[in-house]
């Protein structure tokens, strides 16, 4: 699986500040599409690029992989982040997430969810409905901080300015994300990093991905369907959809055999991105998790970019 996500950064990389959003989505997908049939899986897309008409690879519902066993359901985003590289800034990812066939939430036609994700020591604090600033008060008793220390990240939208004002205004303090609220995520579930607490409404597909590395890291997200307007209200409920339900990591990804790797495409808190090195290297960092042992691994490699061509055809940058 590594290999999946380390190709689509390495392809996705040679577009970092190149202001080509799409550009740089193309050549994730095809790199990962291309590395994914070797993997030894029965996959079938639950969250990928879209549909099947807009989508020409990865679309949900195609089937990846070898073929053979395991069943699984597979969740990509191969560029997670695509402004960020378009414009050079930090912590893009390529990433993938695997669970046994039928285990992932399908998002369906809803496009956000309500999210709230902290590491394990306040996993029982999180809620969405009560006030933001209590559950603040709360980390920091818990935490034996001061509230002025703990640190909010969400997504810079004008739909979180009123939670931006509740947060400051108990005192706290907020780190604005461009985009990317998978790597967000996983840096408020982590121990010693500077961020207590992802708060925010961002992509459906991004909470089951946040999730699935949650299994493993440990911590907890809890998110909410959040339809935009009525008429993704009215196709929520057509299709069965229970808009009041608060899912956590198991509702979004159930079962206890989950993988996960992403790979570092610009520099992040939680991944270093691609390298050059002369004229055919190149070093990657992927983060490699499997929930049932609750091994992670952080996994630094160095490519060797023409043998790599040579071996697969695949342009790696
Ligand atoms: P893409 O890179 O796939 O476009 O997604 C980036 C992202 O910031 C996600 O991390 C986040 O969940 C979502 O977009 C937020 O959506 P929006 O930009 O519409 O607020």
């Amino acid at each position: 699986l590594v290999r999946v996500t380390e190709a689509a950064a390495l392809a996705a990389a040679r577009m970092v500040g190149r202001g080509d959003k799409e550009g740089a989505d193309q050549a994730a997908v095809d790199a990962m599409r291309f590395v994914l049939d070797s993997v030894s899986m029965d996959g079938v897309v639950v969250i990928g690029e879209g549909e099947k008409d807009k989508a020409p690879m990865l679309y949900n519902g195609e089937r990846i992989g070898d073929r053979s066993l395991p069943e699984v359901d597979v969740a990509v985003d191969p560029l997670e982040g695509t402004r960020l590289t378009a414009l050079g800034m930090p912590s893009a990812i390529a990433v993938i997430a695997l669970a046994e066939r039928g285990a992932m939430f399908s998002p369906g036609p809803i496009v956000y969810m309500e999210k709230i994700a902290g590491g394990p020591e306040i996993a029982d604090l999180l809620d969405l409905d009560r006030p933001l600033g209590e559950t603040l008060g709360l980390i920091a008793e818990r935490k034996q901080v001061d509230i002025r220390d703990v640190m909010v990240v969400m997504l810079d939208r004008e739909r979180h300015h009123e939670a931006m004002r509740e947060v400051r205004e108990a005192g706290a303090r907020v780190r604005l994300i461009l985009d990317g609220d998978v790597s967000a995520a996983m840096l408020a579930v982590s121990d010693n990093t500077p961020v207590d607490l992802l708060w925010g409404i961002g992509g459906t597909p991004e909470g089951v991905i946040s999730a699935a590395a949650i299994k493993s890291i440990g911590g907890q997200l809890l998110g909410r369907l959040w339809p935009r307007d009525d008429e993704e209200r009215q196709a929520a409920l057509d299709g069965g959809y229970d808009l009041e339900r608060v899912l956590d990591c198991d509702a979004l990804v159930a079962g206890e055999d989950v993988f996960f790797s992403a790979t570092g495409v610009t520099d992040g808190d939680v991944l270093q991105g691609v390298r050059y090195q002369g004229a055919r290297g190149a070093t990657t960092e992927s983060l490699v998790m499997r929930s049932r042992s609750g091994t992670v691994r952080r996994i630094s490699a160095r490519h060797d970019r023409t043998k790599l061509r040579g071996l697969t055809g695949v342009r790696y940058g």
